[in-house]
């Protein structure tokens, strides 16, 4: 199902967010969450891009933004594919009037961390036991 790639586009209709989800699941195996979140998130004031193999999901209030969730399927990771949705949200919230993107990541997660590093982001703190005993680095790019 996830084999090619398309190109991202921002979910309306319930077929995408049912495809988001399963697409999270596989990203995610440990904490899944569900169509009907996706679409609330998107009816709270988020946005979403997403493709057959991947997803990005954020928040802009004011002049911040905040990333909620970003996930490749694993047979397409290392082509790209989390940089170029970076880019396209980052286009998209300084057309919003953003100055800032924030998130959160766990300090285990090296793939993410070094993702990041690469698009510009850098640590603005520490949040001790963020995800369930394990510390959360909080990163911060000015746009
Ligand atoms: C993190 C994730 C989104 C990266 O997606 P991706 O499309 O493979 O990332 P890219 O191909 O754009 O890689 C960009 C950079 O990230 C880093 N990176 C990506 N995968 C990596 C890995 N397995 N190990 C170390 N660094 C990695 C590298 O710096 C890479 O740049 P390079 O190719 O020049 O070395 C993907 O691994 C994923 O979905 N992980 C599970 C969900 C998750 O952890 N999401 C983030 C939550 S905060």
């Amino acid at each position: 199902m996830f084999q090619c790639t398309c190109a991202p586009v921002m979910p309306k209709k319930i077929k995408m967010f049912n495809k988001i989800a399963e697409l999270h699941k596989i990203c995610f195996p440990h904490k899944p969450w569900g169509a009907n979140e996706f679409r609330d998130l998107k009816k709270s004031g988020c946005e979403i891009v997403a493709s057959d193999n991947g997803f990005i999901v954020w928040r802009t209030v004011l002049d911040e933004s905040e990333i909620i969730t970003v996930g490749v399927h694993p047979d397409a990771r290392g082509a790209g594919i989390a940089t170029a949705m970076l880019g396209i949200m980052e286009n998209e919230v300084k057309k919003a009037g953003a100055k800032k993107i924030f998130l959160e990541v766990s300090t285990e997660n090296a793939p993410a961390i070094n993702l990041y590093k690469k698009c510009g982001f850098g640590q603005n703190g520490l949040r001790p036991k963020y995800y369930d005993g394990t510390d959360a680095i909080l990163m911060v790019k000015d746009i």
